[in-house]
């Protein structure tokens, strides 16, 4: 796939994607470099981003690792002005970090659903809005992929938490779209069922849960890391320049039923 061109001639364009050390993050790291973007890998510390070492889709890309934690907003300014600093521009930011909790809601802890929230929904508004602020006083195109989730449109017990940023998310990108839309700056989002990345592994770890959300899902199978990464590929790619606004479940026909 051709690299997306807004970059100036001769200049690789950009991609920051946050949590980008491991599971879905390092999927969508590994494919953008592939499709031809170089890299800005944010996550909570530099040292965790060493799991991108020696990626053969890396090999003639350059990577920036950045420290950020999305629930400071001193964090996130820090991040994009070195970002901006090292890598000159940001063409594609997808806001990937994230954090589950499993908890009914009679049982949820105020600070569980203030980090939660913070972590999913407010980071990624703020990290948006630092990048956009950069894009509109320069006046250049943008481009943000943001990783909600099934349960962005779905109710399911013991999710409630995670469900509503994520469902915030889903709602954000609409609001920012248009808020952007002739700013030549375009946000979508990614509505991923359940992928057996290593935290998923660990919250499914009980065979008759896991038999259960697999049943869920029309095709019967669990969408990989790497159909998840593809979704923001496309969107990613500047042949979706009229698709703004909109979010692409990757679901195995979840929400189709
Ligand atoms: N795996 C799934 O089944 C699934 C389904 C739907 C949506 N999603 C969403 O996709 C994204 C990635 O999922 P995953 O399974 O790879 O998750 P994961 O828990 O394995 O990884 C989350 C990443 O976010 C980073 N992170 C956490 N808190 C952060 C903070 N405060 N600041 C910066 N980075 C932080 C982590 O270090 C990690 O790299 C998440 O937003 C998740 O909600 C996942």
């Amino acid at each position: 796939m051709a690299a997306a061109t807004k970059a100036g001639a001769g200049k690789r364009p950009v991609a920051m994607i946050t949590g980008a050390h491991v599971g879905l993050g390092k999927a969508m790291t590994l494919r953008l470099a592939r499709d031809g973007f170089d890299i800005i890998a944010a996550d909570l510390s530099t040292e965790i981003l060493s799991s991108l070492d020696g990626a053969a889709e890396l090999k003639d890309r350059k990577l920036c690792k950045i420290a950020v934690d999305v629930r400071n907003h001193d964090s996130i300014k820090k991040a994009v002005a070195t970002a901006l600093k090292e890598m000159g521009q940001i063409d594609v930011l997808v806001n990937n970090a994230g954090r589950q909790l499993r908890a009914f809601v009679v049982d949820t802890k105020w600070e569980d659903y203030d980090d939660v929230m913070n972590i999913n929904l407010k980071g990624a508004y703020f990290l948006s809005a630092e990048v956009a602020r950069h894009w509109l006083a320069n006046k250049l195109p943008g481009n943000i992929v943001n990783i909600c989730s099934t349960h962005s449109f779905t109710g399911v017990p013991e999710g409630s938490v995670y469900g509503i940023s994520k469902g915030g998310l889903a709602q954000m990108t609409r609001m920012m779209a248009i808020e952007w839309a002739t700013d030549n700056i375009r946000v979508n989002g990614v509505a991923p069922a359940t992928v057996l990345t290593p935290s998923r592994e660990i919250l499914l770890s009980d065979p008759q849960r896991r038999q259960k959300m697999l049943e869920r899902l029309p095709q019967k199978r669990f969408p990989t890391p790497e159909d998840i990464a593809g979704a923001v590929s496309y969107l990613a790619n500047p042949e979706t320049l009229a698709v703004t606004g909109h979010i692409l479940p990757v679901d195995a026909g979840l929400l189709a039923v």
